[in-house]
């Protein structure tokens, strides 16, 4: 339902207003109908090739947005209303982003009603395990500008009970007084770049709310921009899910690559081989590459 009304107020809600509008709406969606219209302060912090995408994407939506960057050149370029990275649609974006004065970069955190942590998490080699230091960095951040009553969305690609450990531990950790009273969500980032701005716009969406409520106000933000489904999932089902995804297209990808090497190694075509075997109606073998990388399908 939020997702349905979000379609249609994307284009329409600023002509939209009145109590009539809303006859055969029910109570519950008008919750997350308010969270749209009343459009959120929301502080995403890390302006990478996921975090700037989502925050310009939040301003163009009319959110007004503070995004944080350790880096100072990546605050610099996103001030000058330029995007740091070659991205279809990026760089426009960007520049009518910072144009609408809706989208400024800094150092460190401001206060927000919404915090969204876009942070790596590569994996460390040595340990074979996901290094979560700059999650739990980007949560000491916001630990510190935090009042009680906000949300804090973690989307970043993180092993199950992230968001238990490495973040909400650390800010109650630093602030224990804020127990129970911050909302907090895992929502994966499932875009590709190079086709971003479409996937972070039309993918279907994890929401794993630790509570319900968290859950509720992190779908009427997705619903502000999102053309694809809100997925309900507790937390650690969305933080598995993710996982699972990866692993999925991470074991397709090995599959292509070693069937080419084999190909070779038996002097047969394996374009040929790929292009015949998916003529089988559940066969779906995808194209070999030179390897597999990346913060999410890690080497
Ligand atoms: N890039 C992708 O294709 C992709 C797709 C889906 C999900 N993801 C996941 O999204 C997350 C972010 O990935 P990315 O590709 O955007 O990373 P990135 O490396 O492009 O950007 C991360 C940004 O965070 C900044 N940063 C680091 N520590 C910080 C801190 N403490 N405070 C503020 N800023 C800080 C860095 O300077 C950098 O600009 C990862 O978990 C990744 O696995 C990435």
């Amino acid at each position: 339902m939020t997702c349905t009304v979000a379609a249609w107020l994307r284009d329409d809600w600023p002509a939209l207003t009145g109590a009539g509008f809303f006859c055969g709406v029910n109570w519950g969606s008008l919750a997350a109908i308010e969270g749209i219209l009343q459009m959120s302060r929301v502080c995403v912090v890390g302006l990478g090739y996921m975090g700037l995408p989502m925050a310009a994407i939040l301003a163009k939506h009319g959110h007004d947005v503070v995004g944080v960057d350790i880096n100072p050149e990546v605050v610099a370029r996103v001030n000058e209303g330029v995007c740091p990275f070659v991205e279809p649609g990026m760089p426009e974006l960007v520049s009518e982003a910072h144009a609408s004065g809706r989208l400024k970069a800094v150092g460190v955190p401001e206060a927000a009603e919404i915090f969204v942590l876009s942070l790596p998490t590569p994996v460390d080699h040595a340990s074979h395990e996901a290094d979560m230091r700059f999650v739990e960095a980007g949560a000491q951040s916001i630990a510190a500008v935090l009042q009680g009553g906000e949300l804090v969305v973690l989307e970043s690609t993180s092993p199950i009970g992230a968001t238990r450990r490495n973040v909400v531990e650390v800010i109650e950790g630093l602030r224990p007084e804020l127990a129970g009273k911050v909302d907090y969500v895992f929502c994966p980032e499932r875009a590709i770049p190079g086709n971003t701005l479409k996937e972070m716009i039309g993918n279907d969406r994890l929401v794993g709310g630790l509570t319900p409520r968290a859950g509720e106000r992190a779908k009427a933000l997705y619903a502000s921009f999102c053309t694809g489904a809100l997925l309900d999932a507790t937390t650690e089902e969305a933080e598995m899910v993710k996982l699972v995804e990866n692993a999925s297209r991470d074991a397709q990808i090995a599959f292509a690559n070693e069937l080419s090497l084999v190909c070779d190694r038996l002097g047969l075509d394996v374009w040929k081989v790929i292009q015949l075997a998916n003529h089988h109606p559940r066969v779906n073998i995808l194209t070999p590459g030179p390897g597999v990388g990346g913060h999410c399908i890690a080497v």
